[in-house]
């Protein structure tokens, strides 16, 4: 027995590459079958004389052992019959884990407002995104040329019309085309997504979302507004929300307010998130202009009404503190897993 005989199988069996089980099988029964070259190898072992033994003992044990592994390697890798040469197929193992969705955020604040307006008695509204300058504008108290319209700087889709289509600004356009349909008492809210054309930053955005509000019946006075919207705010922000209301200017409101809560992370002190002034902006409202109630067949002598509009990403960026508006846009899986466990509505 030589030593150059266990390194030649020793080689042999390094290089050895099987495809199919066939072949494996058949190397098998080469190395270690009855007649096989390892058994061989055993079978002269027994005749050499007791010094050699010794010396030859471990290394043929050693060489069956690389055998066995190298042939059990090479069954797992090689193809079933009649799988022509491909992977084989393991049934057992673990699949690629699906990523869960979440509830957007914005999703998530338009449902808790919907929900507390339902519970206030008011119906969901939605209109078309592609609106025309009549519904957006027009029936809004602004007339063609009007500065006012410059507060919500437009994308049109066809100019040059004298009723051009474009992406609607607010959803205010909804509220005209509910009092078009209804005859009062409305009571509707509008979520929708609205366009303006703004640069795109961590404050701006040319696509968001609002929620706009409406109520139209008779003797309906601005105190029922500062009531609503308390209520809302109370809701919304928690028990102990103060809200306080400031002078302002919309076309299709008179009077016109902004609406600011008490801020509800330093309960009015003064911190970063309201720059110190104890209050944070959410809304704009006021008492619906009557020409606003003319122009959609709405008696003004008889009916009154206010309306209000929110912007979602705004309220949620109150919610979460999140700072930069981008986020809301990007569909980051990181972002958006924060909310995975964000309460079901
Ligand atoms: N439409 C206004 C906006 O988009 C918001 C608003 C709605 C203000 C209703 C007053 C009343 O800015």
């Amino acid at each position: 027995m030589k030593r150059e005989d266990i390194d030649k199988i020793l080689a042999q069996i390094e290089e050895l590459k099987c495809k199919t089980q066939k072949e494996v099988e058949e190397a098998r029964v080469r190395f270690l079958g009855k007649k096989g070259e390892v058994t061989a190898l055993f079978d002269e072992f027994r005749g050499i004389d007791k010094a050699q033994k010794a010396e030859f003992g471990k290394a043929l044990n050693e060489l069956k052992q690389k055998v066995q592994a190298k042939i059990e390697d090479l069954k797992a890798g090689a193809a079933d019959e009649g799988a022509a040469g491909g992977p084989k197929l393991d049934l057992s193992m673990p699949g690629d884990p699906y990523e869960l969705g979440s509830r957007h955020p914005v999703s998530i604040v338009r449902q808790e407002i919907v929900d507390i307006f339902r519970k206030f008695g008011y119906d969901v509204a939605e209109g078309p995104e592609i609106e025309d300058d009549y519904h957006v504008f027009e029936a809004l108290n602004f007339p063609a040329n009007h500065p006012a319209r410059d507060m919500q700087d437009t994308f049109f889709v066809s100019a040059g019309h004298l009723n051009p289509l474009l992406l609607r600004t607010h959803t205010s356009s909804v509220q005209v085309r509910t009092m078009e349909r209804m005859a009062p008492p409305i009571r509707v809210i509008c979520p929708g997504r609205v366009f303006r054309n703004e640069a795109i930053s961590a404050r701006a955005h040319c696509i968001f979302h609002q929620v706009e509000g409406l109520y139209i019946d008779e003797g309906v006075t601005f105190a029922d507004l500062k009531q609503a919207i308390l209520l809302f705010a109370r809701e919304m922000f928690g028990p102990d929300t103060q809200i306080r209301m400031r002078p302002s200017y919309f076309p299709f409101t008179e009077p016109s307010a902004e609406v600011d809560v008490s801020c509800n992370i330093c309960h009015g002190k003064g911190c970063n998130i309201c720059k110190g002034t104890g209050w944070l902006e959410i809304l704009g409202c006021g008492m619906v202009d009557p020409n606003v109630l003319e122009a959609s067949g709405i008696d003004s002598t008889k009916y009154s009404g206010f309306a209000f509009g929110m912007g979602l990403e705004r309220i949620a960026m109150l919610k979460w503190r999140v700072n930069d508006l981008r986020h809301y846009f990007e569909n980051d899986m990181r972002f958006l897993q924060e909310f995975a466990s964000a309460p079901e509505i």
